[in-house]
C-alpha cells in the first residue's frame, strides 16, 4: 500500500461526528433511512425505479444481464442522453429556465435557458453532421471551459457518436495518443484558452497532435481572436462561429439509442504507460449521474449548482453536465483559476450567483487554507446549503476548515468516493440521512454493494483494512476498456473474479464507516488528478540524457501526492540543475503540466530485486523519511543506503 501508517492513526482517533439537522432531513429528498435495506435487499428493483426519473423512447424490458465481468443495463430500452439533458426541459416550466450560467475567466458571462441552450445543441448537431459525423464515430474534443465545450458533447450524443474529451492541460503528444486509440476522424478545439490570464495555446497543440493520425477536419471555435496567433490550415480546419451561422434552424431529431450503446469514452491513468479508454453506456451512465443528484446532491428544481471541476474528468463529466442538466438543474460553469483575479474568486461567484449546492477537491480546500479565511471572509455565502468533495481522501482539518469558514458550520459535507470508472458517486452520505465524520466518505449509496476484503478476498472485521470492492454490479459502472476487453478483465476483475476491485486501501471503522486510504497500485493522485507512474518513467526515459527512471507519489501537504523522479543517466551526462529543469519540462511536454515532476534525483543506481525489478516501496520510504522496509530481497542492499544519503543532503 502507498499509504503510511502513521495517517492511519490519526484517521482513527477521529472521533467528531455531524448528523444531519432536523431541519435538512424534512426536506431531504432521501429521508427515509429504510431505503438503504430496500436498495440492498433487491437492487435491481432500486435502479428499475430510479431509471423512471429518465425519458425513455422505449421502455426496458430487463433491468440486468450480468455475465461476469460484462454487464448490460436496461435492455431494449431506448433513449437519447441529450434528449434527456435538455429536450425534455424545453418543455413545461422549466422551459426558461437558466440552465448553464458560465463566467468566462476574463470576466465575462452568459446565461443558457434550457431553451436556448436546446438551440445551440441542435445547431452544432446540424454542423456536426454536416461535416459527417455519424452514429456510433468517435469525436475528440480538446476544449477550454467555455459553453461550446457541453454543446459539443451534447450535440454529439443527439446524433449517436461518441465523445472523448480530452483535458485542455494535456500536451499534444498526449492527445495524439488518445486520437490514435479512438480512432477519430473530427477533433473539436479552440484557438486558445485562458489560464490566470495567461494563453494556452491549444489550436497550436492540436496542430502537432493531429500529424499522422485519422483526423480529417478540425473545427475550431474561437475564443481569444486575433491575437491567439492560431493559423488555420486549407482545407482541414473551420471555424465553429462560421459553420453555426450556417447551420439551419430546425431541430434536429435526438437518435433513439440503445440502452447499452456507447455515450463516451474517457481516458484515465492505469499501472502501464498506457492510459486506459474508459467506455461508458447511454442508459446506465445516465441513471447513476442522474440518481445521485436527487440522493447525493439532494438536488431540488431551485437549486444553484456548482461543480468547480474541469469537463476533462470524469467529475466534470457526471456533475457539470449529464447529472445536472439531467435533472434539469441550473448549474454554474466557471472558465478559470480559484485565484485570478484574486484568491477570493470562487467566493465571489458563489456569492454573485447565490449558489446553494457548491462541489470542489481537497487539494483546492488545503490551498484556501493555506491562503487563509481573509478571502472567504470578503463574501457572503448565505445561500450555501450543501458541500461536497472529491478526488482524494479529504484530512479532517480541510474538512473542519470547510465546514466552519465555507460552510459556516451549518451545511452537510458530502465526501465522495468514486473513479472514472465509476461514472458516478459510490461511497457518500446520503445528507438527510447519514452522520458525517470528518475524513470519512462513510457508506456505500443505496444500490451499490461495497466491501473491504483481505488478500483471499474474505470480508475484513469493523478495525481493520484492506482492498476496498464493489461486490455488484451497478448501472454507472465502465463496461469495458475501449478496444482492450483483455485489460478491462484482467484490471479490474482479475483478483478476485466477479468482484470489481477498484485499487484503492480502505479502512472499515467500528461503526463500519469507510476510510479510503489511497491507490494500492502504481498510480498516484496529484492535486485529485490520477497520475501513472509509468507514464511519468516513460516520459523520463524517452529524454536523450535518461537511462532509467523510478518515479513515485510522497505525501504533500497541499496536492496529496507529489511526484518524485529518482533517475540515473547515461554515461558521460552530468547531473546538472539545468538537466533538472529539463526533464521537468520534458515531461510537461510529453504528458502535461499535472505530470511535472516536483523533485528529481539523480542517482548511480536504483534499488532493484534480483530479477530487475526496481523496488519503489523502498523509494517512497526514502522521500517520506521513513524506516526503510524489508530489503531482504534487494540485489544490492548498499544502494539504500546510497539513495537515504543523497535524499537526505539533498534537504
Ligand atoms: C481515484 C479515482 C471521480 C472522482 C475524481 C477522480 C481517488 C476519488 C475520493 C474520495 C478518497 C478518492 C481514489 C480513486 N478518490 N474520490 N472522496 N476519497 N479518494 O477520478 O481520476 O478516476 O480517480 O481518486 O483513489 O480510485 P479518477
Amino acid at each position: 500500500m502507498t499509504t503510511n501508517p502513521e495517517k492511519l492513526d490519526t484517521l482513527l482517533s477521529e472521533d467528531r461526528a455531524f448528523a444531519p439537522s432536523e431541519a435538512f432531513k424534512a426536506k431531504a429528498n432521501f429521508n427515509d433511512p429504510g431505503i438503504y435495506e430496500r436498495a440492498a435487499a433487491d437492487p435491481e428493483a432500486y435502479w428499475a425505479e430510479q431509471a423512471q426519473n429518465l425519458t425513455w423512447f422505449e421502455p426496458f424490458t430487463k433491468t440486468l444481464e450480468w455475465n461476469p465481468p460484462h454487464a448490460k443495463w436496461y435492455l431494449n430500452g431506448k433513449l437519447n442522453a441529450t434528449y434527456n439533458l435538455v429536450d425534455r426541459h424545453r418543455v413545461g416550466e422549466r422551459k426558461n429556465k437558466a440552465a448553464i450560467i458560465w463566467e468566462g475567466e476574463p470576466g465575462d458571462s452568459k446565461v443558457f435557458t434550457y431553451d436556448m441552450l436546446g438551440r445551440e445543441v441542435d445547431k452544432a448537431a446540424h454542423m456536426l453532421k454536416s461535416l459527417g459525423v455519424k452514429k456510433g464515430d468517435r469525436v475528440m474534443i480538446y476544449l477550454p471551459m467555455i459553453p461550446e465545450l457541453p454543446v459539443a458533447m451534447m450535440a454529439c450524443a443527439k446524433i449517436g457518436a461518441i465523445h472523448s474529451v480530452v483535458f485542455a492541460g494535456f500536451s499534444s503528444a498526449s492527445l495524439k495518443d488518445r486520437i490514435l486509440d479512438a480512432d477519430a476522424k473530427l477533433l473539436i478545439t479552440a484557438d486558445a484558452g485562458w489560464r490566470r490570464g495567461n494563453q494556452v495555446p491549444l489550436k497550436n497543440n492540436a496542430d502537432v497532435a493531429v500529424e499522422d493520425t485519422p483526423i480529417e477536419k478540425v473545427l475550431v471555435v474561437e475564443r481569444i481572436g486575433k491575437d491567439s496567433g492560431a493559423t488555420m490550415q486549407e482545407g482541414r480546419d473551420v471555424f465553429w462561429h462560421d459553420l453555426i451561422k450556417a447551420a439551419p434552424s430546425d431541430p434536429f431529431p435526438a437518435e433513439p439509442m440503445d440502452a447499452e450503446d456507447i455515450l463516451y469514452i474517457l481516458y484515465t491513468s492505469g499501472t502501464t504507460g498506457k492510459p486506459k479508454g474508459i467506455v461508458h453506456t447511454t442508459g446506465g451512465y445516465l441513471v447513476g449521474a442522474n440518481t445521485s443528484m436527487r440522493s447525493v446532491f439532494d438536488l431540488k428544481d431551485d437549486d444553484i449548482f456548482w461543480c468547480s471541476a474541469d469537463i476533462g474528468w470524469v467529475t466534470g463529466h457526471t456533475y457539470i453536465v449529464y447529472g445536472p442538466l439531467s435533472a434539469g438543474a441550473t448549474l454554474v460553469m466557471y472558465e478559470g483559476a480559484p485565484d485570478f483575479p484574486d484568491r477570493d474568486r470562487f467566493w465571489e461567484i458563489i456569492e454573485k450567483y447565490g449558489v446553494t449546492i457548491f462541489y470542489t477537491a481537497p487539494t483546492s480546500i488545503r490551498t484556501f487554507m493555506k491562503w487563509g479565511p481573509q478571502y472567504v471572509e470578503r463574501h457572503n455565502l448565505d445561500s450555501l446549503r450543501l458541500m461536497g468533495t472529491v478526488g482524494e481522501p479529504i484530512n479532517p482539518e480541510a474538512w473542519m476548515w470547510y465546514h466552519e469558514h465555507v460552510g459556516h458550520e451549518r451545511c452537510p459535507i458530502v465526501d465522495t468516493w468514486w473513479q472514472t470508472e465509476t461514472g458516478s458517486a459510490m461511497i457518500a452520505p446520503l445528507p438527510g440521512l447519514v452522520t458525517t465524520k470528518p475524513g470519512s466518505a462513510t457508506r456505500a449509496v443505496p444500490g451499490v454493494a461495497v466491501d473491504v476484503v483481505d488478500e483471499n478476498g474474505d470480508p475484513v472485521q469493523p478495525g481493520a483494512g484492506g482492498y476496498l470492492v464493489i461486490t455488484k454490479p451497478w448501472p454507472s459502472m465502465l463496461r469495458t476498456i475501449w478496444r482492450d476487453d483483455e485489460r478491462f478483465q484482467k484490471t479490474y476483475f482479475g483478483k478476485y473474479p466477479s468482484i470489481y476491485l477498484p485499487g484503492d486501501g480502505a479502512h472499515l471503522d467500528e461503526d463500519r464507516y469507510l476510510w479510503i486510504l489511497g491507490r494500492i497500485d502504481d498510480v498516484i493522485n496529484v492535486s485529485g488528478h490520477r497520475i501513472g507512474t509509468m507514464e511519468v518513467e516513460s516520459a523520463l526515459v524517452d529524454h536523450k540524457s535518461v537511462a532509467e527512471a523510478a518515479v513515485i507519489g510522497r505525501s504533500h501537504e497541499i496536492k496529496g501526492q507529489a511526484i518524485t523522479a529518482f533517475v540515473t543517466l547515461k554515461e558521460g551526462i552530468s547531473a546538472t540543475d539545468d538537466l533538472v529543469t529539463e526533464l521537468k519540462h520534458h515531461v510537461v511536454e510529453k504528458i502535461g503540466a499535472m505530470a511535472r515532476p516536483e523533485e528529481i534525483l539523480f542517482t548511480a543506481e536504483l534499488p532493484k530485486t534480483r530479477s530487475a525489478k526496481i523496488m519503489r516501496r523502498l523509494l517512497r520510504d526514502i522521500a517520506e523519511g521513513r524506516a526503510i522496509g524489508d530489503t531482504t530481497t534487494l540485489a544490492d542492499p548498499s544502494v539504500i543506503d546510497m539513495l537515504k544519503q543523497q535524499y537526505s543532503d539533498k534537504e
